[in-house]
């Protein structure tokens, strides 16, 4: 099954996606996890994409567009994948649909994560993930079970994104609202497009989602 999973910053996109990936085997491909993969490789891409991702704008589409392209073909691929934060502008919609039908595949479901504005800033100013193992967490939603020590691989080391500070996470909302929501009605009139509440509870999501994948696999 492929999926897009869409919605603003801090919406839950890769919460989920993570999820879904370990309860149907999907691969989650994060567009923003690629890049912060190139980020600190220090590659020319990753120089290039820095200070726009600290300002919180967007990469240019050709950047993202060529890395999609050659992700997608990997092995892990074959079972399916959930593009999480891709496409993000109308061309890169555009261009992902050019591609699958060179490839051969189809969209099983295009599902926006709805989630009110004032939610966001506080959901994405407390994240923060392990550094070892990559477990995310959240100060006030999501905290270890013991305070200091990851749940997943009990390393004390924590990191917390550059782009998570408040002002960043302002302009991040508005590159949504001018770039990426105007995707929607691209989605929308296709078909197979689905909204779920992101504001609920983050198992409630999961399990809205696990039920709607249902409905998608018939
Ligand atoms: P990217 O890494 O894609 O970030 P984003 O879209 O801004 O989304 P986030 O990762 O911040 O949020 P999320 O929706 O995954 O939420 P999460 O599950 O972590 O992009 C970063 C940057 O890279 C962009 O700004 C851009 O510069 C560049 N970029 C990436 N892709 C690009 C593209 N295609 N084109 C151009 N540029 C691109 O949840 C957030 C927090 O909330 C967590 O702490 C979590 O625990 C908590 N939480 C989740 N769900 C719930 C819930 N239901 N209730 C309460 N808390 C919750």
């Amino acid at each position: 099954m492929n999926l897009i999973l869409l919605g603003p910053p801090g919406a839950g996109k890769g919460t989920q996606a993570k999820r879904l990936e370990e309860s149907h085997g999907m691969a989650q491909i994060s567009t923003g996890d690629m890049l912060r993969a190139e980020v600190k490789a220090g590659t020319a891409l990753g120089l290039e994409a820095k200070a726009l991702m600290e300002a919180g704008a967007l990469v240019p589409d050709a950047i993202v567009i060529g890395m999609l392209g050659n992700r997608i073909t990997q092995p892990d691929c074959a079972r399916g994948f959930i593009l999480d934060g891709f496409p993000r502008t109308v061309p890169q919609a555009e261009a992902l649909d050019l591609m699958l039908d060179e490839k051969g595949l189809k969209l099983d479901g295009v599902i926006e994560l709805k989630v009110d504005d004032a939610a966001l800033t506080d959901r994405i100013a407390g994240r923060f993930t392990c550094a070892k193992c990559g477990t995310g967490y959240h100060d006030t939603f999501k905290p270890t079970a013991k305070a200091g020590l990851c749940d997943s691989c009990d390393s004390t080391e924590f990191v917390r994104r550059s782009d998570d500070r408040r002002e960043t996470v302002a302009a991040r909302l508005d590159a949504y609202h001018q770039q990426t929501a105007p995707i929607l009605p691209h989605y929308a009139s296709k078909g197979r497009f689905y909204t779920v509440d992101g504001m609920a509870e983050m198992d409630d999501v999961t399990k809205e989602l696990e039920t709607l994948l249902a409905r998608i696999k018939g």
